[in-house]
């Protein structure tokens, strides 16, 4: 619960810090639909999912689960085994190690992207299609990898 309401706190950071960051975004008419609310995704005209929430404590989690949806929604960039491709850096690597990239900053990067700062790849967008339950997976199989790697 703790961790929900940081989330929710940081997120509202996150928000203002891309709000007052970006130059304000021209329109960009291709939506058929509503246009989307207030929040703006960094960079990339992503939008990212409202109802993310991260799991309560005690979820149970299926890392190969977690590898079957990093591989279908991750794997573009960051490679199939999470060591990374031309679009996109390793995950196991020890930047990434619980010490330096918590929990928090990956259900951050999947639910509201992360700007440039420790690679020249660019931005990541927020990945939409994966909720909180689904991160918690794709968390718990990164973990385990980075564990198997001797990371931590
Ligand atoms: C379109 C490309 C792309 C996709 C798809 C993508 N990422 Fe990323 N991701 C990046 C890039 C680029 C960075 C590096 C940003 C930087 O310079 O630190 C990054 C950084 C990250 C970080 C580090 C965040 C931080 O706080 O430094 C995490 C964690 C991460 N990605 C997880 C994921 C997960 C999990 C998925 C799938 C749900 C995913 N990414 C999908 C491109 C992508």
């Amino acid at each position: 619960m703790k961790t929900c309401k940081l989330l929710i706190i940081t997120l509202a950071g996150l928000g203002l810090l891309a709000g007052c960051g970006e130059s304000p975004q021209t329109e960009n008419a291709q939506t058929t639909q509503a246009p989307p609310a207030t929040a703006q995704a960094p960079a990339q005209a992503v939008t990212p999912r409202e109802d993310f929430q991260i799991p309560p404590e005690g979820f149970q989690t299926d890392a190969n689960r977690g590898q079957e949806l990093f591989i279908t929604h991750c794997a573009q960039c960051h490679g199939n085994d999470a060591h990374g491709t031309e679009q996109g850096p390793p995950l196991i690597h020890r930047i990434y190690e619980p010490g330096h990239h918590s929990d928090l900053a990956f259900y951050i990067a999947i639910a509201r992207g992360t700007h440039q700062h420790h690679w020249e790849f660019g931005d990541m967008a927020p990945v939409p299609e994966v909720d909180g339950e689904d991160a918690a997976h794709i968390i718990a199989w990164i973990r385990r990898e980075q564990r198997t790697a001797g990371i931590h």
